[in-house]
């Protein structure tokens, strides 16, 4: 489990902390400040490999590059067995382009899991990649981690040397579902939890072929209009969410069988990393997704403790997660561009902010985790910024007020909550009159639309 991170000179933030809470952790902020390349430094601390170090594959997931190699540094604190803390300080080699500290066996942080948002996907497992004695020397000679990109997920995962390290979503619910053991049942229970809804959960149907030059069989899903769907034409927002569940039951098999193998205990603690929870989810898919993947990780993994760090776009993933949150186990971030002195230029900031039951998925537009003025439509925005002067101005005349009005009324529908302060301000500037109570509204919230 991860519980601190500390940054210098690394990454958009000159300086960056971060104290994780041990069960749900949000990140927000815009475009390029950062998100994705905090869950890589995440990755990194509990792992010490850089994703795409393992897998040439990938388009994300390098090696931090530091702002100076003499300045920069990342110091974290992972928490493994029996809640030892341990702390790391490591500081970037340029000779060498690697992350440097304390020599010898790192940490066991538990299983560590990581969705990356292009449907890339890693795992590092205690009982497969972590260390081993030899001659009484420490050595990381294992596989350091599985590491796929999206199409591996799918096709399988090969080392060149080591061989076969995965079989694939295609090959590997093919066979379990002709087996029809343990792991066919806890895939389809996760596809369940992780349906949106109970009234159309995801179910594989019978295996299928899609093509004559095509030897696989290849699984499908049930449809709401009776006819079974191959996977592989699946929406992308379907593909998402049952890559996910295959990489956890997978995950978590491999676990429990090298564990058995070892004669060691399951891990007490999973760490899943999340970017882009929403990508490609139907809003309805994004309401669900947070609390189901806390939901289904901590079923599979029963005996452990399950920190979700999760990074998001989506104001849905933010109100979904309301019901739920919890200041002693939660926290939410958001990494911000700060403007400094006149002399510097803005900084980005990770800040962590009090949440907030907002309530409804506006409010959370335009609160600070995505800074919208309002959640309106640009051009609204603009109008409604003008009228808003306008109604300062104190040379600002009835007329000028009527033509902003039907410019308005060519962004903004009839019920939106600005017509009635319009309404009221423009009355008490004197550009029109309100209705008596109980008389039709006129002008101008009510006039009718006038096409040019
Ligand atoms: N390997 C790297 N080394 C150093 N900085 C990096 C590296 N990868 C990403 N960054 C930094 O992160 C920024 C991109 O942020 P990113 O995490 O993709 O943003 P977000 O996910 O919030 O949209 C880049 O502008 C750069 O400053
Ligand atoms: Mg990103």
């Amino acid at each position: 489990m991860l519980k601190e991170l500390h940054l210098r000179k690394v990454g958009p933030c000159d300086e960056l902390d971060l104290q994780l809470m041990p069960r749900l952790n949000l990140i927000t902020g815009d475009n390029g400040l950062g998100k994705s390349f905090l869950l890589d430094i995440a990755w990194w601390a509990m792992t010490r490999q850089w994703p795409r170090a393992l897998n040439k594959e990938l388009v994300s997931g390098y090696v931090a590059r530091p702002q100076s190699a003499k300045e920069g540094s990342i110091e974290f604190v992972v928490e493994g067995k029996a809640n030892k803390e341990v702390r790391y300080k490591s500081t970037f080699s340029a000779r060498d382009e690697s992350w440097t500290g304390k020599a010898g066996r790192p940490h066991n942080p538990g299983l560590v899991l990581y969705a990356m948002a292009d449907g890339g996907f890693a795992v590092w497992d205690p009982a497969r990649n972590y260390w081993k004695k030899v001659g009484g020397q420490d050595v990381q000679d294992r596989v350091p981690a599985y590491v796929f990109s999206p199409r591996d997920v799918w096709d399988g995962l090969q080392d060149p040397e080591r061989g076969q390290l995965c079989n694939g979503l295609l090959s590997d619910w093919a066979g379990w579902q002709k087996e029809g053991g343990a792991p066919f049942e806890q895939l389809c229970a996760v596809l369940a939890t992780l349906s949106e809804s109970n009234s159309e959960p995801l179910k594989p149907g019978p295996l299928t072929r899609i093509s004559l030059d095509d030897a696989r069989d290849i699984p499908t899903l049930e449809t709401p209009y009776g006819k079974a769907v191959p996977v592989l034409h699946a929406s992308s927002g379907v593909r998402r969410i049952i890559a996910l569940a295959y990489l956890l039951v997978w995950s978590w098999q491999e676990h429990v069988k090298a564990c058995a193998l070892i004669e060691e205990q399951t891990t007490q603690q999973v760490v899943f990393l999340i970017d882009e929870i929403e990508a490609h989810l139907h809003p309805r898919w994004q309401r669900a997704i947070v609390s189901a993947l806390l939901n289904v990780t901590q079923a599979l993994a029963r005996d452990a403790r399950v920190q979700l760090v999760v990074a998001t776009h989506s104001p849905l993933v933010m109100a979904s997660a309301e019901p739920r949150f919890d200041a002693q186990l939660d926290a939410w971030f958001d990494l911000d561009l700060v403007s400094g002195s006149p002399a510097r230029e803005p900084q980005v900031r990770l800040a962590q902010r009090p949440f907030e039951r907002l309530g409804d998925v506006s409010r959370w537009l335009v609160s600070e985790a995505f800074d919208l003025p309002s959640p309106r439509s640009r051009e609204a925005e603009v109008l409604i910024e003008q009228a808003e002067t306008l109604v300062d101005e104190e040379d600002a005349s009835a007329q000028e007020a009527q033509e902003l009005t039907q410019k308005l009324e060519g962004v903004l529908g009839g019920i939106d909550p600005f017509w009635s302060r319009w309404r009221f301000a423009g009355a008490q500037r004197g550009w029109w009159t309100l209705p008596e109570p109980g008389q039709p509204v006129s002008k101008p919230a009510a006039r009718k639309r006038t096409r040019t």
